[in-house]
């Protein structure tokens, strides 16, 4: 971009900011500077959710752990629990690890540099350069997906995604903002409330008068992208086992891949041909309800039984009063509830 078009864009995009900037729980009042903490774990939070998810999350965290060195002597299963419905609990863990490792290694100050942040468990390029810009002012622009539609669209730039962040990385590493945390919040709250993916308000944005679609109107069609990849589908079993006291068996998944860590009932293997699933035994109730679940690189299909026993191993037994106490994931979740419902 050239240096006065990206002045003009910049003084301006500051400008909206200062009024129409989002009151969000881990920015700094005007004139302050930013709890750094706050930053990371937003930006952690927000890795996978959306704002308005985040702030109830963030808000809790706050109330429960109010400073870095509180979670980093946080007990990790309940940890786990108040990250429940954030999805991906390797992030959890990663955090956990993330604020472990500043508090023994650097002091309880998180670093500034994004080469250092980067060193960080779960801190990855994006998370990285946010934390310095926002935290720290570090002259640099982060790109998350609102800010590639901004200036994807401000460019009218045709390169289809998920190439295209590339291309406007590439072209904003030479830009050094000032005031760089609320030039990129300002990006980000511009792309979330005006540059909106669909029905951008171009009427109500600063920017219009610079925007190369706007003036060709393709707005809409900006950002490009790729077809999306088949997603297969994989099977599985999943089994309601309770006893006589009212008992029911519950698994902990493995500590690596899908839904790591997390506790549910026990589960067949997840297969790709439902032929491979095992063979249903005479005494085994099939509930009616069928649950379906998606996940990033494929979609799940359940089927669930009320069986006398599981024959597997480290199954545990828990009241389903307290299935709150233990990290069961949403798609764990809908399985229990039809299986408490005889699939009504
Ligand atoms: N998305 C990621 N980080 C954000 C922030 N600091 N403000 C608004 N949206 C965001």
């Amino acid at each position: 971009m050239e240096k006065s078009k990206f002045q003009a864009v910049h003084s301006r995009l500051l400008q909206w900011y200062d009024t129409y900037q989002r009151q969000l729980p881990w920015r700094a009042l005007p004139g302050k500077q930013p709890n750094p903490y706050y930053v990371l774990l937003s930006e952690v939070m927000l890795q996978q959710t959306t704002v308005v998810t985040v702030i109830d999350y963030f808000n809790r965290f706050i109330a429960r752990w109010p400073t870095l060195q509180d979670l980093a002597q946080a007990d990790q299963e309940e940890l786990y629990h108040q990250w429940q419905g954030l999805g991906y609990y390797s992030r959890a863990r990663n955090l956990h690890a993330c604020i472990a490792m500043i508090a023994q290694q650097h002091g309880g100050a998180i670093p500034q540099a994004p080469n250092e942040l980067i060193r960080l468990p779960g801190i990855g390029s994006y998370t990285a350069a946010s934390i310095a810009a926002i935290a720290y002012d570090c002259p640099l622009i982060p790109v998350d997906g609102n800010i590639t539609r901004v200036i994807a669209r401000l460019l009218a730039m045709k390169t289809p995604l998920p190439d295209l962040k590339n291309s406007i990385f590439n072209l904003v590493t030479p830009l050094k903002p000032t005031r760089a945390g609320d030039f990129a919040q300002g990006l980000m709250d511009l792309g979330a409330t005006v540059c909106k993916p669909k029905n951008p308000l171009c009427g109500e944005c600063p920017l219009a008068s610079h925007c190369q679609s706007h003036k060709t109107n393709q707005q809409h069609l900006i950002p490009f992208s790729k077809p999306k990849p088949f997603k297969p589908t994989r099977y599985a079993y999943a089994f309601w086992c309770q006893d006589e006291e009212g008992f029911v068996s519950l698994k902990r998944r493995p500590e690596t891949g899908v839904l790591a860590n997390m506790v549910g009932l026990p589960t067949s293997e997840w297969v790709d041909d439902p032929s491979s699933l095992p063979s249903v035994e005479p005494e085994w109730i099939k509930i009616p309800k069928t649950i379906k679940h998606t996940f990033t690189h494929f979609h799940l299909i359940i089927e669930s039984f009320i069986t006398k026993d599981v024959n597997q191993s480290n199954v545990f037994k828990v009241k389903p009063q307290n299935f709150e106490d233990y990290p069961i994931p949403t798609l764990m979740k809908k399985v229990i509830k039809t299986c408490l419902n005889l699939g009504n």
